[in-house]
């Protein structure tokens, strides 16, 4: 059998080596949290925010931003109704309301025209997320944002490096969350990052990442119902050398999405998801739908490449439908693509002959249905 083709999957160097091992040898002492000061420095500085906290993972970011703009019982948030269910849980986590709606046929990204029609009187912040890399409409969503006065936050879990009108994603709203799990762009295991330009967001995050610590000096204290939600110094290390090299773990997946593209973009039935005019996706997670010229099921698909050591997934779920949530909302276009979309495999490790592999067969299977 040919090599397994990942879903994902992260590119490391010498420099990643040498970075998790200074850190495992020095990294103690009075360098406790030396990498976790220069990451948060130096993805602040990439994305061009003022302050970012390192935390364990996104999800634990979210909660952080989700809780520092204030969110709580009887608050609505509007929130996309498709993503991984991080997304709409760090809301579910301060007790406010999901008020999930569809998405953008071409981008997959939340629909402005929706969050517009969802806003109410309770409405307090809009969950975006920049999908699978690529940015989310954020002029019309910060102008909604402005003309009824609530907060943005940015899911950017995939996204680092995605940019909107040259702009990179993250600073776009009062708070962004990013992931390094390791099926990201970068990786370091597990790990999150929150950025702000806002110092009270900031301050209010920092305090209830440390166990609602204020005062250092007092050892033990803590002032509020906290979390331990920080990163530890060797995560830091592995994801500052990741972030290092952004850029070239960027242009391999925007050379995985273009064998991709130059393969598939004749063949009927498939509809690609490709970036906007304006925008540039990192293209994290290289995207299709089957259209309804194609009888194959799409699951059988995805089965059929499994057989073939080739590893791609279906859309997301609606989260609406999780039993976490009572309420039904009709997202048409997030129905859809949870049910004919799929994401192809885009590990750093592969190369040309692998996704010409992955073509063929995809389109074999199509034909068989
Ligand atoms: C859109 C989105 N948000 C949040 C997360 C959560 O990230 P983490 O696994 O770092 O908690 C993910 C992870 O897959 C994601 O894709």
């Amino acid at each position: 059998m040919r090599k397994k083709i990942s879903f994902a999957g992260p590119s490391i160097t010498e420099k990643e080596v040498a970075y998790v091992t200074d850190a495992v040898r020095n990294g103690w002492y009075e360098n406790f949290d030396g990498y976790i000061r220069k990451l948060e420095r130096a993805f602040a500085d990439y994305v061009g925010v003022k302050y970012a906290i390192a935390t364990h993972c996104c999800t634990h970011a979210l909660h952080l931003a989700a809780a520092a703009v204030g969110l709580k019982a009887g608050d609505e948030v509007i929130v996309t109704d498709f993503s991984w269910v991080a997304t709409a849980y760090a809301v579910s986590y301060t007790g406010a309301d999901c008020v999930f709606v569809d998405i953008d046929p071409d981008t997959w990204t939340i629909d402005p025209a929706c969050i517009r029609k969802a806003v109410t009187k309770k409405t307090k912040a809009i969950m975006l997320v920049h999908t699978f890399g690529h940015p989310a409409e954020m002029d019309e969503i910060m102008s909604i944002a402005k003309e009824y006065g609530l907060f943005v936050i940015e899911d950017a879990a995939p996204a680092v490096g995605a940019q909107y009108h040259g702009k990179p994603v993250g600073g776009f709203g009062d708070v962004a969350c990013f992931s390094f799990q390791g099926a990201k762009m970068t990786v370091s295991g597990e790990g999150g990052m929150l950025l702000t330009d806002n110092e009270d967001i900031y301050q209010r995050a920092k305090l209830l990442a440390d166990m609602g610590r204020t005062d250092r000096e007092a050892v033990f204290w803590s002032d509020l119902l906290g979390f331990e939600y920080v990163m530890s110094n060797v995560s830091a290390s592995l994801a500052l050398a990741q972030l290092e090299r952004v850029e070239e773990l960027i242009a391999k997946k925007r050379q995985i999405f273009n064998w991709y593209d130059t393969r598939l973009k004749e063949v009927k039935g498939l509809k690609i998801v490709r970036e906007k005019p304006g925008c540039r996706s990192n293209y994290c997670y290289p995207s299709l739908l089957l259209e309804d010229s194609v009888t194959a099921d799409r699951d059988e698909i995805l089965a059929g490449l499994r057989k073939l050591n080739i590893h791609a997934r279906p859309g997301f779920p609606q989260m609406s439908r999780f039993p976490v949530y009572k309420q039904r909302f009709e997202n048409p276009v997030a129905a859809l693509v949870e049910k004919r979309g799929i994401s192809l495999p885009s590990a750093a490790n592969l190369e040309e002959d692998d996704i010409d592999f992955v073509c063929s067969s995809l389109t074999g299977l199509m034909r068989e249905g």
